[in-house]
Parts: structure tokens; sequence; C-alpha cells
């Protein structure tokens, strides 16, 4: 019935009422470029555009849609989207943090509840889940993805479209809470030179196919309905023109059925990147390539007719466009009833709904990674009498929790640490002292040192709160200097200096270089940006009510001289032996090669034994498999959770292989002295690579296996053989 009602409305639309389907407009609001002009607004009084993005509420998009239904001929819809990329008004700790609780039922519920939300508010298409590959910590938008790992950031994509669409098939489009999902950006756009948003990507395919691809892929498996282009030029040619990735690949390979919009502009930038001459070739070119929509950069709904009058772009071809356009809408039901997601009424019992807020507090605590706890200074007892100093310009804060593409959080009503805290020892006894110390950035507010430095010689301990404002991670959000900023690092050194116990929390939307902090204090608590429970998950966490169970998905490099670094790397030709440096080697006359907290590291209150790795055979070949066993022990104190990793490497290969590869993983939770058996199955597909033909497939050898609790970890490692 779709198809069919699709064809009827081809059959009925003129060549311009089809471009205008392939045209998207921003609100207010959503500007990450340049603007639209007011005449542009007349596409809308004409019924001339087929979606429209971040304009928020269900009343004003309901007015938005009454202006839309009346004013074009055939009653076409408008498509609403919006970036609901971490909750839509409860939000959640950004996707990277998110990404640090490996708990992929808990991803899908969070992106389950901002699609309640939204759709309540009237929007039907999220431009998430962002599933770039992120190894650079200079890039901004590391942020908003799952980290470096390919095998994690499969799973992670999979979950999360499942959660925003709400769907097992996309017959279920139909139902009035379900939205659809973006694959974004296609693709590379994590591999900017340097870490600078937006700059060139030149990658081989095979590494397009080995890491960029794969988390897309698992998109499409899970039933995605929409892709993005990257701003970025793959190899000299942009993404956004780029027939091989949109044609060859997406559609002719991977049989992608669903609708593709550029980024923003994107179509337009292509006269920048030196790939067209004017916006008339650029919106050639990108239509050729197989995009389906122009966002913001009214490339296609300008120049689309006068090309086909010239006879350069088929009716063919744009017929197919606004098809897949029309497609989508019809699938949400849109034109059975274009107004079924803007009900106020809805709208108002859905946000904010109390169960969110838990879950949101619940994402936060998952998400919180303890770096660092000498002498096991956490969990902080409540101890009567204490007195504890809380320092620093993060302490007090409340407009960064959210962090960036908060897209309706209010911020306003996001738990600072200091209320949390206050609400978590309010009956402890205990005796808090507070003192900003310092700006974020600012070197003129110095003189709060003095403040600070005096409560700190009253107190038993300092908790001290630092990071980056929110903005500084995100789109166009790059940085050189991953360091935290002069003036807290200088305030945390005065504090030193103090002896006094010092337990970091760091809010801060990248990697950053800690390795003064690591050397010099005794606990380190990365909480990212947490959403709008913040203060609540961190004093869980700070308190021991709730027991840290997070584990890194990106690399914290010593320096921001070793970016990119991933522990999923080559070896290369002259390995540096870790344990004793040599000349001549792959390696940094500064630093070892290794990062300062590698992937997968993240510490508990408790502590967890493994022993006994075990396989079930020693070699397999096509259609069988080996089962590994290892046993987990909670030594500890503690009741905790585990992440426990099973890593892969292939000791020779037609194609050289990483050092080492996630391909499994178990979250338990073990009760203090409790032991547990984790078995993985290592089949043939676990094995399997591209090789230099770019064909999928397996090799007879020898392998490595490890299972441990990070990248890290080697203690327990077996061989085994695949014939
Ligand atoms: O969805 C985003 C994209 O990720 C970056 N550029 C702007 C888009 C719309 O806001």
């Amino acid at each position: 019935a779709t198809i069919e009602k699709v064809d009827d409305l081809i059959r009925q639309m003129t060549l311009e009422e089809k471009i205008g389907q392939m045209t998207q407009f921003a609100g207010q609001g959503a500007v990450t470029g340049p603007e639209i002009g007011d005449e542009f607004k007349t596409y809308l009084e004409k019924g001339m555009v087929g979606s429209m993005f971040n304009v928020f509420g269900a009343e004003g998009l309901r007015q938005l849609q009454e202006q839309a239904m009346s004013k074009s001929r055939l009653k076409i819809p408008i498509l609403f989207a919006a970036d609901v990329i971490h909750g839509y008004e409860t939000t959640f700790p950004m996707p990277l943090a998110e990404s640090c609780s490996w708990d992929l039922d808990l991803m899908e519920k969070s992106a389950r509840i901002a699609a309640e939300e939204a759709t309540a508010a009237g929007i039907s298409w999220t431009f998430a889940p962002m599933v770039d590959v992120g190894r650079d910590a200079r890039w901004g938008r590391v942020m908003e993805g799952a980290g470096e790992d390919v095998f994690l950031g499969e799973a992670i994509a999979k979950a999360r479209v499942k959660g925003f669409q709400g769907i097992n098939s996309w017959q279920d489009f139909a139902k009035p809470n379900t939205m659809l999902a973006c694959a974004k950006h296609f693709v590379a756009y994590g591999a900017a030179e340097a870490g600078r948003d937006y700059n060139t990507v030149d990658v081989s395919r095979h590494t397009l196919f080995e890491t960029y691809f794969p988390p897309f892929e698992a998109c499409i498996v899970s039933g995605v309905a929409t892709f993005m282009t990257s701003f970025n030029e793959i190899a000299g040619v942009p993404a956004t023109g780029n027939k091989y990735l949109y044609t060859d690949i997406l559609r002719d390979q991977w049989d992608f059925r669903g609708m593709v919009v550029t980024d923003y502009t994107a179509i337009n930038e292509m006269i920048d990147h030196g790939y067209a001459a004017d916006l008339q070739e650029a919106a050639l070119k990108s239509a050729q390539a197989g995009i389906d929509m122009d966002m913001n950069g009214a490339a296609f709904v300008q120049h689309l007719k006068t090309l086909y009058d010239q006879g350069k772009i088929s009716e063919e071809q744009i017929n197919i466009a606004a098809a897949r356009v029309l497609e989508m809408k019809v699938m949400l039901g849109l034109f059975e009833d274009p107004f079924r997601y803007m009900d106020p009424e809805r709208e108002k019992a859905t946000i904010g709904k109390p169960e969110y807020l838990e879950e949101a507090r619940k994402g936060a605590q998952r998400s919180i990674v303890l770096l660092k706890n000498e002498g096991d200074i956490l969990p902080l007892q409540k101890t009567d009498g204490e007195k504890i100093a809380l320092i620093g310009p993060m302490i007090k804060e409340r407009n960064s929790l959210n962090g960036e593409w908060a897209i309706r959080g209010n911020r306003e009503e996001s738990v600072t640490i200091f209320e949390g805290l206050q609400e978590k020892y309010q009956d402890s006894g205990m005796e808090f002292l507070y003192a900003k110390g310092c700006d974020l950035l600012n070197e003129e507010k110095e003189q709060g040192f003095e403040e600070a430095l005096n409560i700190a010689k009253q107190a038993d301990k300092i908790i001290v709160a630092m990071g980056e404002d929110f903005n500084w991670s995100g789109e166009a959000a790059s940085r050189t200097n991953i360091q935290l900023p002069v003036p807290q690092r200088k305030l945390l050194m005065e504090l030193k200096k103090t002896g006094k116990p010092i337990i970091l929390i760091v809010l801060n939307g990248r990697p950053l270089n800690l390795s003064w902090e690591d050397e010099n204090l005794q606990a380190i608590v990365e909480a990212w940006y947490p959403g709008t429970m913040a203060g609540h998950a961190i004093a869980d966490i700070i308190s021991g009510d709730y027991n840290p169970s997070a584990k890194l998905t990106m690399s914290f490099p010593r320096n921001v001289g070793q970016c990119p670094i991933y522990y999923n790397a080559k070896n290369t030709g002259r390995p540096l032996d870790p344990n004793q440096w040599a000349d001549y080697k792959s390696s940094y006359l500064d630093v070892p090669n290794s990062p300062l907290y590698v992937f997968g590291h993240g510490l508990s209150y408790t502590t967890f034994e493994y022993s006994g790795l075990s396989l079930s055979r020693k070699t397999f070949s096509a259609g069988g498999e080996i089962e590994a066993s290892i046993t987990i022990k909670n030594t500890g104190n503690h009741d905790g959770e585990e992440i426990v990793q099973l890593y892969l490497h292939d000791q020779a290969a037609s194609v050289t292989r990483p050092v080492k590869e996630l391909k499994g993983f178990d979250k338990v939770f073990l009760k203090k002295g409790e032991s547990r058996t984790v078995t993985f199955t290592i089949d043939e597909s676990l094995i399997s690579f591209y090789n230099s033909d770019l064909k999928w497939g397996s090799e007879a050898g020898k392998f490595d296996l490890w299972i441990g609790k990070s990248s890290a970890d080697e203690s327990q490692h077996v061989e085994f053989a695949f014939e």
C-alpha cells in the first residue's frame, strides 16, 4: 500500500513539487552553518518544503503543518526532524559517556525515552545516532559517538537505532511513538586530519571497509530509515557528491532502501572543496551521487529544474529521490493524520516523566568512569565531623552538565554536583566548605585561589570539580590543547601543595590529557557530561551508593602528540617492546607508546580476579566454533558489575591485522565473594576480515585470545588455530 500511495502521488506531482520534497529547511535555533534567506521562506508558502528541522513544540508544529497542508496542492505533510541525540528534554549522558556503560539495553532504553518525548512534541525524525568511529581526542565530535572501537560501535549503533525507531519492521512506523533514525555521518568524518572538524580525510578503501563502514552497515541491519552525508572529502571526493559511497556501496552493495539527507549546506560546500564550479554543478553532482534531500542549502530547489531542462538530470532520477522522501511520510502515517505527532496534551503528559528521570540517573551512574582511586579514598564514607572542601568551577556549574547537543534539555533544571552531594550527605554530620577557586578558562579569575586554599587547609579532604565548558566539544569544537585549561591546572597545583588528599571530578566532552593529575592526585572520576541528573549520579558514585562499573571506550592519551591513538592499531615492522625502550623502534623519545588510560579501563570499588581461561578445543574450521571460558571472582568488599572483554589477534594474514581486536564482552554482576564462569563462542565470523580485494572471509592460521578487564590486560591468554 505504501508503494501504491507513493506511485500515485508521484504520478500527480509536477517536477517542481517533487523537487520541493527533496528540500529541507531549518527553523530558528538550529544554525550550525549559513542561514537561509527570507526568499526561501516563499517555498513554504508554495507548499514546496519536504522537511523542516529544529522547530519545536507540538502546538507550533501543528500550526506549521496546518500551513503546509493548506498551501500544498496535493496536501503533502511536512516531515519534522531534530537533532535528538541524547535525550529530548530529559537529558541522558552524552553518547560517548553512555557508551562507557557497555550496556546495550540501557542505551536502547535512553534512545527510546528520547523518542517517546520527541514524538510527543511533534518530531518524527531524529538525526541520530552518530556512528562515526572516533580515535582523535582533538575532534570535538567524539562526544557524540561510541568511541574508538568497531565491534562495540556496531553493537551500540544497533541498540540506538532500535531504541529511537521503536520498530521491528518498517510497517511499525505507523505507530505514533516511532521515529525515523539517521545513521550519520557517512562516512569517515571522524578521520578528519589533525582532528580539525570538517577537515580533509584520506583513508584507503580497505580502511573504510574495516573501520568506518561497519557501524553504518550495522544500522542497516537494524532497519535504520535514513542516512546523512558527512562534510568531509574522502580521497579527493566530498562525501556529499560521492557516487561510490551513495550508489555503489549504500544502494547496490548494501541494498539500502531508505532516504539520504545531506549535512547542513554540504552541497553548497562542495564549491569551497573545489569539487564544483558553482551551486548548479554541486547540485548535479550530489543528485547524481544518489542524495535524496538537501539540508538547508537550497541547491536542489534552485537548480534541479534547470538541470532537468538542460537534459543533465532525468525526471526518473528526481522521481526516485522524491519517492524515497514520500515513502517515509507514508510509513509514518502522516498522510492519514498529518498532526498525529502534534498533540499538546500528550506532549505535556509525556515529557519529563519521573521514570524517565530515574532512567537518566541510572544511565549517568553507569557512564561515569573511575580512572584512579589510590588507597581506596573513594567511596567517601559518611564520617561524622569530617570536613570536605568542595572546590572548582564545576562544583556549582549547571549550564554545562547536559553537554553539547542537548537539544531541549532545560539546563536550568540539571542537578549540580553541589546539590547532589548536599543531598547525599545531609544527615552525615560532615561539613562541606565551598569555593569556586577559578573560572573555567579566564585567567583573570585567579583571585579566587586564596579563598580556595583557605578552605582546603581547613579540610580533611578536597573534592575538586573541573573540566571543559560544554561547547568546547561537539560540532566545530576541535582543540589542540586537551589539558585542563591553565587556571584550573594552576589551582590544582596550588591545592596539591596543601598536602591534603584530592579527589578530582572531571566534566568534559573528549578524552583529556590527565597525565599530571594522574601522577599527583589520589582519585580521578571521569564524569563526562552526565545530563539532567548529573549531581545525583555523581553523588551516588562518590558515596558508593552506586559502585562504578563503566569502562573507557576511547583511549586517554598521555599528551596531544599521541593523537590519534587507539588500542586496535597495527604492529609496524619495528614494534617497541613496552618493557624496554630501544633505538630504531617505532616509539617516541619522550613518552611511552601506550596511552595514559587504555580502552576498556575503568575501576570499581571492589576487585575482580580472572582465572582459568580455557578453550573447548584448540582448533576449528568453517562451520565449527570454539568456546572460551573464564572464571571471574569478586574478591573485594563491595558487590559490583564487571565488564569482561574478549580480544583476538590474527598472527599472520594476507593483510596485516590489528594487534588485538575486541570480539566479545559481557557485563556481569557479582556479589562480594561470588564467582561466575563467563563463556564466549568464537566462530568464523569473529576471525573474518576484508582482504586486499575487499572480500570478506577467513584465512587459516593461528590466533591469540585474551579475556581480561581492559585492552591492556594480557594475564589470561591462550592460542587457537583455524584450519
Ligand atoms: O545533524 C546535524 C549534523 O550532525 C551536523 N550539522 C548540522 C546537522 C543538523 O543540525
